[in-house]
């Protein structure tokens, strides 16, 4: 029997533009740097001490609107700065690019407010930028008050966001691979050609949602199309994400629903003619961690002890729209079928559950799961995790900022390095490709197919040169 080979862990770090992310609370600790958000060395200086623990990349999440469900108001989220303020992710990246050669950038952006065209543009600009390195995490949105804020008309429908989606995607794919074939670029200067006219072609768009006619205005860049990220967990969002994603976050829960979940996707993507290993599953964890086990139990008192979980509690309002301070802190909640996240509203209908329960789970941790520990226990338990769910990778959030990453860097990286089970090195070329080792480009087995000018070569440059040198042989 062949053994299959332990999987080598993908890791990114989970942060956001802002001061309180997922852990709330923390900005209060004295070590804590996350007030320091909106300065460009903050952010270079994270991109940088990632590089250097071999980090896949950064993943930023991103909200449009405020949370202002819990208390029908936004004063908790002022005080504590639960997501607000928080400013756009995709400013952050030249400058994290520029200190670095290899961290991947998956940048969160709701395409319901934006308009495909300038948003693919936008893209497709950052990915010749980073020379490859940028990802998109597809978002509908889930706030009211984001639509509020934009065109006073209430949240979409939750289906609808998703049918909205598929649109707003398949125009992208047009104009990322259907305008521009890959040698228009001459840069001829001899016979001032820089462009080929014949290469470049006008796509058309006559849609639900959408209109448009015309040439891309950006040439193309190294993976055409950026990594795509999505965390679908309706029956909608699932079949979204199994057909167009690549990299899929999956709500953490018990190790066996999140197994039953990964088989539930993994088949999915096979029936829609996809390669299942060609999606690739990332769970969100929170670590604390120091030399010892006694020491790490010592940290997380301590991280604790500046922790707010009402402030969980509040995010996790905005997440279900549903005022959870209108509850007595030892009554269940009941479920209400609202047009926020479906799939974290879902727990409600099967469990008992009661504000102070959400409290102590939000506290630290957020909705993901806790591990504490030295780096030895954190990396066995962190292999077990994955082994036993068949996920690929963590999206490891922040703590204390940036303590927490130099600490799962000095102490859990060797660890994980030691059981064959992390990269000693980053392999080249683009994100898709150290992700996936099949080329810059999305493979012929993707929907984006069909939107293609051309028949796609997806090898690299590099690759090319190695084939035909074997072919030569
Ligand atoms: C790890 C993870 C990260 C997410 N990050 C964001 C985010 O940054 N912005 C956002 O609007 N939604 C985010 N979401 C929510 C998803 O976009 C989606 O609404 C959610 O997973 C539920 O899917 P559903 O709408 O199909 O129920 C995230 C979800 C997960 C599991």
């Amino acid at each position: 029997m062949t053994q299959i080979p332990d999987k080598e862990i993908i890791l990114n770090a989970f942060d956001m533009n802002c001061v309180g992310h997922i852990n709330h609370g923390l900005w209060t600790h004295p070590r804590d740097e996350s007030h320091r958000f909106n300065e460009l060395s903050y952010w270079t200086g994270l991109a940088k001490t990632l590089e250097q623990g071999l980090f896949d990349g950064l993943f930023i999440a991103d909200i449009t609107g405020v949370y202002d469900v819990y208390q029908g108001n936004i004063d908790l989220t002022l005080k504590e700065s639960i997501q607000l303020p928080s400013h756009d992710p995709s400013t952050l990246v030249s400058a994290m690019a520029a200190v670095t050669q290899n961290l991947g950038f998956g940048v969160t952006v709701n395409l319901s407010y934006e308009t495909p065209y300038q948003f693919a543009r936008r893209f497709a600009s950052l990915d010749h930028l980073t020379q490859g390195r940028i990802g998109w995490n597809i978002v509908t949105g889930y706030l009211d008050s984001a639509a509020r804020l934009i065109d006073q008309t209430g949240l979409q429908d939750h289906d609808l966001r998703y049918e909205q989606a598929e649109e707003f995607l398949s125009l992208c794919y047009k104009f990322w691979e259907g305008s521009w074939e890959h040698d228009a670029v001459i840069k001829d200067k001899s016979q001032r050609i820089f462009t080929q006219p014949s290469k470049v072609h006008a796509i058309h768009h006559q849609g639900q949602f959408y209109h448009s006619q015309g040439v891309f205005q950006v040439s193309p860049s190294v993976q055409r199309t950026p990594v795509l990220f999505q965390a679908g967990a309706s029956t909608r969002g699932l079949s979204f994400a199994t057909q167009h994603a690549e990299a899929m976050f999956i709500g953490a829960d018990q190790p066996a629903k999140v197994k039953q979940q990964v088989e539930q996707i993994r088949a999915q993507a096979r029936s829609q003619g996809r390669d299942p290993n060609q999606l690739k599953l990332l769970v969100g964890i929170s670590v604390i961690t120091a030399e010892t086990d006694e020491l790490a139990q010592q940290k997380l008192a301590e991280y604790i002890s500046y922790a707010s979980p009402e402030a969980g509690l509040a995010h996790f309002s905005s997440s279900i729209g549903i005022d959870l301070s209108q509850f007595a802190d030892d009554e269940a909640i009941p479920y209400q079928k609202t047009n926020s996240i479906a799939s974290v509203n879902q727990r409600f209908k099967s469990q008992k559950i009661t504000p102070n329960d959400l409290k102590a789970q939000l506290k630290l941790g957020g909705r993901y799961p806790l591990f504490v520990g030295s780096g030895a226990s954190i990396a066995t338990q962190l292999i077990q995790y994955l082994d036993e769910t068949g996920i690929d990778g963590f999206n490891l959030t922040r703590t204390v900022a940036p303590e927490s990453h130099h600490d799962f860097i000095r102490y859990v990286i060797p660890e994980l390095q030691q059981r064959g089970r992390y990269k000693t090195a980053y392999r080249q070329g683009s994100l898709r490709h150290k992700l996936f080792q099949n080329g810059d480009l999305l493979p012929h087995t993707h929907p984006v197919e069909q939107y293609r000018c051309q028949p796609q070569d997806t090898k690299t440059a590099s690759e090319k040169a190695a084939t035909k040198v074997s072919t030569l042989a």
